[in-house]
């Protein structure tokens, strides 16, 4: 156990992912609406589902922290996924936050009330290392949660990603 494998908020229950997530990796991950922005992250067949639970949990295994599943407290149906991928950005190690909720449960604020845990528990655990996002500039739902979550603007970090421009959000490592 790392310590970091739950997180609560008032409505949501994060935990690491499991082997029995998988069908809700492919559900949400197959659905076009959740991946529009991002097509890159697009999966169509439970192998790819089954292969990309697999590099969540090798993270996990790596650094005892990653992707959390999102569920609402005593609810047993998968909403989404939200965390956190060690990456680098302009030559300088970061945390990359990710959400992505199924479309059903759009709206209600769970993504930034997911993001905003998830940026707290970054600033605790991670505290020498910036927290970015990277969105598509047309993807406005995500730069609000990400503003939500503390993170700003950041032009000059600006940089292409998988899917074209990635405008980034950007909080920056304490020390
Ligand atoms: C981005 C995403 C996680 C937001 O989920 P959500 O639970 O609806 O988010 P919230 O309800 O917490 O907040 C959404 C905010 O965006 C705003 N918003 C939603 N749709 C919007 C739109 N089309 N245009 C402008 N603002 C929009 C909401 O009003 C809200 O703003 P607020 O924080 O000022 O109240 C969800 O749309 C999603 O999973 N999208 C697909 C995956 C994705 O794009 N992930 C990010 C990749 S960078």
């Amino acid at each position: 156990m790392s310590g970091h494998e739950e997180l609560t908020t008032r409505r949501l229950s994060l935990k690491r992912p499991v082997k029995g997530d998988i069908d809700a990796v492919l559900a949400i991950h197959g659905d076009p609406a959740a991946c529009a922005h991002n097509p890159s992250d697009a999966l169509a067949t439970r192998a790819e589902a089954e292969e990309r639970y697999g590099h969540w949990d090798a993270l996990w295994r790596r650094r005892g922290y990653g992707y959390w599943t999102v569920r609402e407290h005593d609810a047993p149906a998968v909403l989404g996924f939200c965390g956190v991928k060690p990456m680098t950005l302009a030559g300088l190690p970061v945390l990359n936050l990710v959400y992505r909720l199924a479309p059903a449960s759009w709206g209600r604020g769970l993504a930034g009330e997911a993001a905003t845990a998830v940026a707290a528990w970054a600033r605790a655990a991670e505290p020498g290392l910036s927290l970015i996002a990277r969105i598509r500039p047309a993807n406005l739902a995500s730069q609000r949660v990400a503003l939500r979550a503390g993170l700003r603007r950041a032009e000059h970090l600006d940089e292409g990603g998988c899917d074209g421009l990635d405008w980034i959000h950007h909080r920056p490592a304490e020390r």
